[in-house]
């Protein structure tokens, strides 16, 4: 076991990586209606009855203002034919959305089309953690289309083409 004074960054991002995850662009606007997006894996779901879902953005992340003062998000579950899109915002362009299709939704929050699923949210709550700001939302909405989902693995993306059947 590597203890976690001795901890080589490359090594310990390694071990993360083998955990599977899908990607999920979170997206939101500037009060002055800019939309503003980030590509994530740190998705996931905490409480079924309140519907609650949590990720966590970087401090540094220059889109964290527009989080912190909308108090809304919407969590874009991307399809396995968009992984254009997931480089895409998780570039540090200026104009993400700039050719992307979208629509503002029933919560104002940009929603972005042909994603596997989407949960329009409000901010249930915000935790500084380490270098991450941790944001729990309350699921307001969501959709889910037909459409298989984007998986990302060991810092590659793949698709589920291969599922094994259920085991249990
Ligand atoms: C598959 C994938 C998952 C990512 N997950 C996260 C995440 O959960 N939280 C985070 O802060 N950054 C994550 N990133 C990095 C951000 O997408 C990247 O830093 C981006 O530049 C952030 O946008 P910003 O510059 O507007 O903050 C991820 C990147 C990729 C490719």
């Amino acid at each position: 076991m590597i203890t976690y004074k001795e901890f080589n960054q490359h090594d310990y991002r390694n071990a993360l990586g083998k955990f599977g995850t899908g990607v999920a662009i979170v997206s939101t606007k500037t009060t002055d209606d800019f939309p503003v997006g980030v590509t994530i894996n740190s998705f996931n779901s905490v409480s079924l009855d309140p519907p609650i879902v949590l990720w966590s953005l970087n401090k540094r992340s220059p889109s964290l203002k527009a989080f912190d003062d909308t108090g809304r998000f919407v969590i874009h579950v991307l399809s396995k034919d968009q992984i254009g899109l997931s480089k895409r915002f998780s570039s540090q362009i200026e104009e993400k959305f700039a050719n992307v299709e979208y629509e503002f939704g029933q919560l104002g929050v940009p929603l972005i089309s042909g994603c596997s699923a989407i949960f329009e949210c409000t901010t249930w709550l915000r935790q500084e953690v380490g270098d991450h700001i941790l944001f729990l939302g309350l699921v307001e909405n969501f959709n889910s289309t037909e459409k298989e989902a984007l998986l990302y693995y060991k810092g590659c993306y793949a698709s589920g083409t291969e599922l094994e059947t259920n085991l249990i």
